[in-house]
């Protein structure tokens, strides 16, 4: 039993299966106006150590819709920014919530902050993992195309937290995978050894972008520069030029093929304005899903049921 949402490296397919059947029951049920208070009387705490637009509303919403409530704690102006140790912001906060939302820099916190709270804590971004991102993406992917095994997802550009989820939810999840990134900007070296443990799919780091898109079926792309890169951020640019998201890209990808990005996008970098508009709703029904697929994690993981 699994007390945590750390990383998509800790769950197996049939967690992921089920947050996902969840997700789409929660989805169901607030669509139709269907009780479904859950957590009530229970607290999230959400630690904000970089900014947010989805991931504070839609864990905050989702926490008022299960009947629950949420505390915005920023990372600046709690003790965590005069430097108190995560061990007792742990303990601390195990002693008056249900469940704690972390956003960070560093994976090694937030692996420190699950092994000292006794309630469940989910990573809501650290510069290795997007866990609930990538949750909601398959969700969305499985929505539009009824399916997960045998799809071809390819991501294009950098080697970043999204992608490092991407691998492992998409090939735990039974899809081929192909990765496009410039050379010095690869996917974690955890993430890279995870893909030669598996047998069932088809896993592909290329340089080229054309040759990742190639007959894909999903194509995600991220922001060349994520958030604590900003200095980084015209070095990046000269970096990934040519890795965009565009329509001679699309061109090479299977008939139906989806585009994805978790947003905030930056167009005529990772993607032009004509392929984003063009997956418009496609890549909103993304953004809605971390409302669903989140709801399904605090519920498995807070409500009493493990994941
Ligand atoms: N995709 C995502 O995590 O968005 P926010 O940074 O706005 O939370
Ligand atoms: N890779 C991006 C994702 C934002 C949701 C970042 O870390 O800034």
């Amino acid at each position: 039993m699994k007390k945590d949402l750390l990383k998509l490296l800790d769950l197996t397919r049939e967690d992921m299966t089920k947050i996902l059947n969840v997700g789409d029951q929660m989805k169901y049920n607030q669509k139709h106006g269907l009780t479904h208070n859950h957590l009530q009387g229970k607290t999230l705490a959400m630690i904000f150590e970089k900014n947010s637009t989805r991931t504070r509303v839609s864990f905050e919403t989702g926490m008022y819709q299960l009947g629950g409530h949420a505390i915005f704690l920023s990372g600046k102006e709690s003790q965590i920014g005069r430097g108190e140790p995560v061990e007792d912001t742990a303990r601390v906060l195990s002693r008056y919530c249900d469940g704690i939302m972390i956003r960070t820099y560093s994976q090694e916190e937030v692996e420190k902050l699950g092994q000292y709270a006794t309630i469940p804590v989910i990573n809501g971004l650290t510069d290795f993992a997007h866990p609930c991102q990538v949750l909601a993406d398959l969700m969305t992917v499985r929505e539009h195309k009824a399916k997960l095994e045998g799809l071809k997802m390819c991501f294009i550009g950098d080697g970043n937290n999204m992608v490092n989820s991407l691998i492992v939810g998409g090939l735990k999840c039974g899809m081929d995978v192909s990765v496009a990134c410039p050379e010095g900007y690869d996917p974690h070296p955890d993430v890279m050894a995870f893909t030669k443990t598996v047998t069932d799919c088809k896993f592909s780091l290329v340089r080229d972008p054309r040759e990742a898109a190639a007959g894909a079926d999903v194509v995600f792309t991220d922001v060349w520069a994520s958030m604590g890169q900003e200095e980084e951020t015209m070095k990046r640019r000269a970096a990934f030029q040519g890795y965009q998201v565009n329509g001679d890209l699309m061109a090479l990808t299977n008939p139906g093929c989806m585009v994805q990005h978790c947003l905030p996008a930056h167009r005529g970098e990772e993607i032009t304005a004509e392929v984003f508009e063009a997956h418009a709703q496609e890549i909103f029904d993304e953004a809605e899903n971390r409302l669903h697929a989140q709801k399904a994690v605090m519920y498995l993981l807070m409500g009493g049921e493990s994941i």
